[in-house]
């Protein structure tokens, strides 16, 4: 027996193995991470036969042959959900949902299931974390169910997988995956290897059995589903649901996706009802932006298809100290610092020894360069008081010599920015050719940021 086992050290942030402990991991250079766990070396007898069938059965397939009709997505009836899926569940498709402790994952998918029921699929929902009863007092907030949708506490594998076999679901949901386990793994739950193993487990019955699998898992701080970024690999989809523990809106973003885009986000607020899709975040997001003030200013920035405006706010003060403080939240610190250099350099604004804080309101965390021009606008407007009107929106890339460069769906942006009732846009000339006059919006194409501060001290 003992010949079968051996023991390798598996990192639990990143699932770099190792035959020996480490203080450090080489792959994602965590201290203290490396957990001795043990893997039989053998495969089991029935998966080396079954294997040697699978073998014998397979047969290669032209590729214009392959019909796509079976692909037909099943949609969740939550647009928000749909978009970031691409467009609906593929069957047979294996999606992971990772997101922080509390954040409402479970939520989520209960909803989900909820509306797949009524929609006459065979929901399973299967967890690890929560008993019957648990779940009902979530579903009774969440409002009517049907009979379509089963619900199971369990957490061995096997008699998952004979469940569903039994039951041939259309949809399962396994919440989470941290707490499921295989008997065949010696380790504890949430281990690498019991993890790596499950999914290994839930992929065969999703391609095997063309049933769709949600897979919950849960976040470490650093940010990564626990133990196993192996996970991201071996999953078709992976979801994050992020947001603010003290905001009520959540963001669903798609980190990989076999069978749409990445960079979807859907947007819900968290109610006493469960989740509500955000069917305007740029109004969301702008509620509560204060008038009259300087230091203020509306950016845009698209995530995916969609264009989202967002205050940029910021406070530049003299500073006291010999080295000024700096933060910048929701956005990138060397980002922000790069863009007051630019503007102590080329436009002359002393900024050297003033502190600074910037923060993009709501609690979004934006990275797209598109909020360049508004990051150095409310920088501006903050540090020489210039109180720019509530009507007036800001993008554009700003370069290391000041100017402004292109910025991708310049269109789109001018329109998201019409309908919310702004009046003028501040934009990179270069735009020029690929945005059409709208009557009502001023446009005001920029071509150095010096000009674009000249509008705004003039406006
Ligand atoms: P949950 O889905 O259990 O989170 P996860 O599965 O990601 O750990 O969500 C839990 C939080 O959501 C909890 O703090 C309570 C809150 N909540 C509401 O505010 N309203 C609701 O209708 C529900 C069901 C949960
Ligand atoms: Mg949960």
């Amino acid at each position: 027996m003992l010949k079968n086992k051996k023991t390798v050290y598996f990192c639990q942030e990143c699932g770099y193995e190792s035959s020996k402990w480490m203080g450090q991991c080489p792959g994602c250079k965590a201290w203290n991470t490396f957990v001795e766990e043990t893997v039989s070396v053998k495969k089991s007898s029935s998966g080396s036969m079954k294997q040697q069938a699978d073998r014998r059965a397979a047969e290669p397939m032209r590729l214009k042959d392959i019909s796509l009709s079976r692909d037909e997505r099943t949609l969740t009836k939550i647009a928000e959900f749909d978009r970031v899926l691409g467009g609906g569940i593929v069957p047979g498709s294996l999606v992971l949902v990772g997101g922080d402790p509390g954040i409402g994952k479970s939520t989520l998918l209960l909803q989900a299931c909820r509306n797949l029921a009524l929609e006459e699929k065979n929901v399973l929902y299967i967890s690890g974390e929560e008993s019957m009863r648990q779940i009902k007092l979530r579903a009774d907030r969440i409002g009517e169910f049907n009979d379509k949708l089963q619900i199971l506490c369990e957490t061995n594998l096997e008699t998952i997988r004979e469940v569903i076999e039994r039951k041939k679901p259309d949809i399962v949901v396994i919440d989470s995956i941290q707490t499921m386990f295989h008997e065949e793994i010696n380790s504890a739950p949430g281990s690498v290897s019991q993890v790596r193993e499950s999914t290994n487990v839930l992929m065969q019955i999703a391609k095997g059995q063309g049933i769709s699998i949600f897979i919950v898992g849960h976040v470490t701080k650093e940010g990564n589903v626990a133990g196993p970024r192996v996970l991201e690999h071996m999953v078709d989809t992976v979801l994050y649901f992020e947001g603010d523990r003290h905001a009520s809106y959540r963001i669903l973003r798609a980190v990989k996706n076999r069978f749409g885009s990445t960079n979807e986000i859907g947007v819900f607020e968290m109610r006493n009802t469960g989740l509500e899709e955000v069917k305007n975040p740029s109004e969301f997001m702008l509620n509560g932006k204060p008038t009259g003030t300087s230091g203020s200013i509306v950016a845009c920035s698209m995530e995916g298809t969609r264009p989202i405006l967002v205050e940029i706010q910021a406070l530049v003060c003299q500073s006291n100290f010999g080295i000024p403080r700096r933060t910048a939240v929701g956005t990138d610190f060397n980002r922000v610092n790069l863009l007051m250099a630019v503007l102590e350099k080329k436009v002359g604004i002393h900024l050297a020894s003033c502190d600074a804080y910037v923060n993009i309101a709501g609690g979004m965390k934006m990275t797209e360069p598109a909020i360049d021009l508004g990051i150095s606008l409310a920088v501006v407007s903050s540090c020489k008081d210039i109180v720019i009107p509530d009507s007036v929106m800001a993008f554009g890339e700003v370069g290391l010599s000041g100017e402004v460069r292109a910025v991708s769906m310049a269109a789109q942006r001018v329109a998201e920015a019409k309908k919310l009732g702004f009046d003028t846009v501040i934009l990179p000339e270069v735009c020029r050719s690929s945005v059409k006059e709208i009557s009502g919006v001023r446009l005001v194409y920029v071509s150095w940021i010096q000009d674009a501060i000249k509008f705004i001290r003039q406006i």
